[in-house]
């Protein structure tokens, strides 16, 4: 089992050149079953999901090729419909794939996606809109064969929650359907207009993404391209925390500064400085960091789920007291226990978390219980005092590209053992 030590305290600085976006990789990834012709998908990062992603097309006969962070994706043809349930549990996003197979082939058979550890997480959006595209949709055994018999058509879907999985999926089945789609309440997330991007560079007829309105007009065929996957703003988060736990200093390149407003008003309201160009982010660490007196997860443009925990983790040894309110999933408080286990004063209350600032953490054995909690974990063990073992690092390999070779570029002391 791999583990990351960790001795804290080591002041960040330097440059650190932020990764292609997982949440834009997958679902392009997706969208390239759609493609008989070859796409090239640059900026791809390495990480675990991708590489499941990968799987899942050449399960379904796509040849599908990853080198140099590119993959090329070519789905001449699709010989199987079926997505295999190790597959499915492998990974939550797996459930992307349905839009898109649907779309191509008008058939898909496939289990529930992986339980997650943030909560239930339904699907229920997802199948609602497909059936009203025209999918038949029966359940025997935990498997759903989802059929088309008349091909997709086109529909009006009104989602109750701007879900970002829904709006991805009803995208990707409604590009290649019979007449129009429209989405209203659709998320507006950036990682959703990637996807947009992708798919018109194929010849989709898409517009509205970004806004909570998308209009689809279905085409007859799409082609392949050449794509750059968009920068991660969760990750770019990360290495900003980074910097703020150890008094730091970093410049991020290659960033989506406007994607990350949200993000970089919280860091100003902890006094960090914040300087930006499009691409670029020049940060400095508030000494000391200063509590957020109210943060609450909203889906995009407000403050994101995923950048929570990372947040939390630097708010523990901010100064006064920090509230945050998790709107989004239901248990995404799990990295708390292992926080208060380096010292932090953090109480819990159903999605409130009340955080009293503490002068220092120090190291202790702890173990990422999911993603954004395992960085959360790392982020505090790098302002910590002492050692930390950080363990169960494959959740944070789902979605960090060689964290601990990026970390030590700016003079972190961490390893991989
Ligand atoms: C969510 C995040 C996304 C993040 C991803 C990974 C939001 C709005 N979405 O996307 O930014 O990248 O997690 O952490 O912040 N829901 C239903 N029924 C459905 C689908 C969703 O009730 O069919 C509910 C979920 O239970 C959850 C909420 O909608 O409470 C958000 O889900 P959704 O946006 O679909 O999640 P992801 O696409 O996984």
């Amino acid at each position: 089992m791999q583990k990351f030590v960790i001795h804290g305290g080591k002041r960040l600085e330097g440059d650190i050149t932020v990764q292609g976006a997982k949440n834009s990789a997958l679902p392009i990834l997706s969208a390239a079953m759609l493609c008989p012709e070859e796409s090239i998908l640059e900026n791809c990062p390495e990480l675990s999901d991708v590489y499941a992603a990968c799987r899942i097309l050449s399960s379904a006969g796509c040849d599908c090729r990853m080198q140099n962070h590119t993959v090329t994706v070519k789905a001449d043809s699709i010989r199987n419909s079926e997505i295999p349930e190790d597959m499915m549990q492998e990974m939550r996003s797996s459930i992307i794939f349905l839009g898109a197979m649907l779309g191509r082939t008008g058939c898909c058979r496939l289990g529930y996606p992986g339980g997650c550890e943030l909560g239930s997480r339904p699907i229920d959006l997802h199948l609602q809109a497909f059936r009203k595209m025209g999918v038949k949709i029966q359940e025997e055994n935990g498997i759903l064969t989802c059929t088309a018999p008349g091909g997709l058509h086109g529909a009006k879907i009104h989602l109750q929650f701007p879900s970002v999985g829904a709006t991805e999926n009803i995208m990707l089945a409604a590009v290649l359907a019979e007449g129009e789609t429209s989405i209203t309440n659709a998320a507006r997330e950036p990682e959703i207009s990637d996807l947009a991007n992708y798919l018109r560079n194929c010849g989709a007829n898409i517009t509205g993404e970004g806004s909570s309105t998308i209009v689809i007009q279905g085409v007859k065929e799409l082609h392949g391209c050449t794509y750059r996957i968009m920068p991660d703003r969760i990750v770019a988060a990360t290495w900003l925390a980074a910097a703020a736990v150890t008094g730091g200093t970093i410049r991020l390149l290659e960033a989506d500064t406007p994607s990350m407003e949200g993000i970089l008003d919280i860091w100003e309201q902890m006094h960090c400085q914040c300087s930006y160009t499009e691409k670029t982010i020049c940060f400095s660490a508030g000494k000391p960091l200063h509590a957020v007196r109210f943060l609450k997860t909203m889906p995009y443009p407000g403050f994101p789920t995923d950048a929570q925990a990372i947040v939390t983790a630097a708010l523990c040894t901010a100064k006064g007291t920090s509230v945050i309110e998790e709107t989004i999933f239901e248990n995404r408080f799990r990295h708390v226990d292992a926080l208060v286990r380096m010292g932090a004063d953090i109480r819990t209350a159903g999605r409130i978390a009340v955080i009293r600032g503490v002068r220092q953490l120090h190291g202790a054995p702890v173990s990422a219980t999911d993603l954004r909690g395992g960085a959360a974990l790392l982020t505090a063990a790098l302002g910590a005092q002492g050692e930390t073992v950080l363990t169960e690092l494959s959740h944070i390999d789902r979605g960090y590209d060689s964290p601990e070779k990026i970390l030590q570029s700016v003079g972190a002391d961490i390893r991989r053992v």
